[in-house]
């Protein structure tokens, strides 16, 4: 079984380049499933949500190929099927298939989307979206079984605007006849970048990245060649592991404009930011002060993902700091670890209150989830003394490499296996057969 050991109490310097979105190339991916050909994408991130998709895609007939960093999908030879429980159930966006399959071949049977420990997360708004546009949809004990054999444009208002399920109504409204218009659409840069994706191979919709889409539906779409843009919540992960830790570091292509919330939070508490069209300058040298009561809301609010990061942050920062989630109902996973760490935490429902201390010492810690992880990681990197952290599988789903990053930022970071004393760090990704 590895580990992270992370010998804390360093200042940051040094400098990374921000991965591709995640959670832009999983819609993009689904997308792909629509054309009847080839998609070429560039700076898409090996990570394992991402590994696992391609191999749901292997399940429904496509050719997926990497030639170096450049990924290939010809989705030419796409069935219908099924794809194996063991990938789709390990992770949500595989519900995501659901608009693309139906638009592509009319019908489709997927296991239930992978909840995980942050929340339920339901697909009610997914399926009431879609049945309004003709699809047949059931419900069963193994999965759901869903049927449209010609989609029809519709007008659809989401009484919460979901990332996943704005993204499932603009996959199934591509390839339908007549428009589609989607009130209270999620706003996320994602869907923005969704949107663009799919012009590009000729799809007709404007308001990607607004909270009303129209969609004009097509008869079909061409190849295309695709970059994926860089991730915000990696970017923002690092940006909050600056100001835990201190120093100064620059985060090349970090997408600063999608990040505005989170850079006048950090400027609140005394963090600096410069920004370059080639990226982004942060440093802390003082110690960080309380910003006071920060609640997490749909973009562009302060986002749900960096939650847990920002916590790890306010657990020594100067005050008394209040935290709201108001997007998944259990987000507070970390709270007991940063509490052995010496962090003085107290929650009550969706809110937590947290009295900064001058240092958190170094503990055994376990990731339960992926961004849970990733703050106890950054906690970790500014706390006293030396921390082993497991669960890095959960970290390996979004964090293309962790280590190489922390390291390339002057974090003291070694992968270790429990019965080796130091591992050639090898990501899941290169080790096929480490399991998951
Ligand atoms: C996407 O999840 C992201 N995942 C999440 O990132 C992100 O936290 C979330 O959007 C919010 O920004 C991907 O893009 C792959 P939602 P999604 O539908 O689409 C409730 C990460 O760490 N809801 O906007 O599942 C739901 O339970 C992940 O990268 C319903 O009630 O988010 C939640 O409380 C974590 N019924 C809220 O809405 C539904 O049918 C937000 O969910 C759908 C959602």
């Amino acid at each position: 079984m590895s580990y992270l050991e992370v010998i804390g109490g360093r200042r940051l310097q040094g400098g990374i380049r921000i991965q591709g979105s995640k959670n832009a190339a999983l819609p993009i991916l689904s997308a792909a499933v629509l054309h009847s050909g080839v998609t070429v994408l560039k700076n898409c991130p090996k990570i394992i949500d991402v590994k696992n998709m391609l191999e749901i895609l292997r399940d429904f007939g496509c050719r997926v190929d990497w030639e170096g960093d450049v990924l290939i999908i010809d989705a030419s030879g796409m069935h219908g099927g099924a794809a194996r429980k063991q990938y789709a159930r390990k992770m949500r966006s595989s519900i995501m298939l659901l608009g693309s399959l139906l638009g592509r071949v009319g019908s489709a049977c997927l296991p239930y989307p992978g909840g995980c420990v942050i929340g339920e997360r339901p697909i009610d708004l997914h399926l009431a979206a879609l049945r309004q546009m003709g699809a047949r949809v059931e419900e069963g004990d193994e999965g759901l079984l869903a049927v449209c054999e010609s989609p029809k444009g519709a007008e659809v208002v989401l009484p919460f605007p979901s990332v996943g399920a704005t993204e499932n109504v603009i996959l199934l409204s591509v390839l339908s006849e007549g428009i589609t218009v989607l009130d209270n659409a999620a706003r996320e840069p994602e869907i923005e970048e969704l949107c663009r994706f799919l012009n590009s191979m000729g799809a007709c919709i404007r308001g990607g990245g607004s909270s009303r889409i129209v969609i004009a539906g097509v008869e079909k779409l061409h190849d295309t060649e695709f970059t994926i843009g860089p991730d915000r919540i990696v970017a923002g992960t690092y940006m909050l592991l600056t100001a835990a830790a201190g120093g100064r570091v620059f985060l090349e292509a970090a997408p600063a404009g999608q990040l505005k919330g989170v850079l006048n939070l950090l400027g609140r508490m005394g963090v600096c930011a410069e920004e370059r069209k080639d990226g982004l300058w942060i440093g802390r040298s003082g110690r960080i002060c309380s910003p006071g009561t920060v609640q997490t809301e749909p973009y562009p609010g302060f986002p749900t993902d960096l939650q847990s990061p920002l916590m790890a942050v306010l657990a020594g920062a100067e005050g008394e700091s209040r935290i709201r989630e108001t997007i998944f109902e259990a987000r507070f996973k970390i709270v007991e670890d940063l509490k052995r760490m010496g962090a003085d935490i107290c929650t009550k429902g969706q809110e937590a209150v947290i009295r900064g201390r001058e240092m958190l010492h170094g503990e055994t810690l376990a990731a339960q989830e992926l961004r849970g992880g990733a703050a106890l990681v950054l906690a970790a990197a500014a706390a006293e003394g030396s921390s082993r952290i497991r669960g890095l599988s959960y970290i390996e789903r979004g964090y293309e490499n962790i280590v190489r990053d922390l390291q390339a930022l002057g974090v003291v970071v070694n992968l270790r296996e429990e019965n080796e004393k130091d591992a050639v760090y090898e990501r899941t990704w290169e080790k096929p057969e480490r399991k998951i």
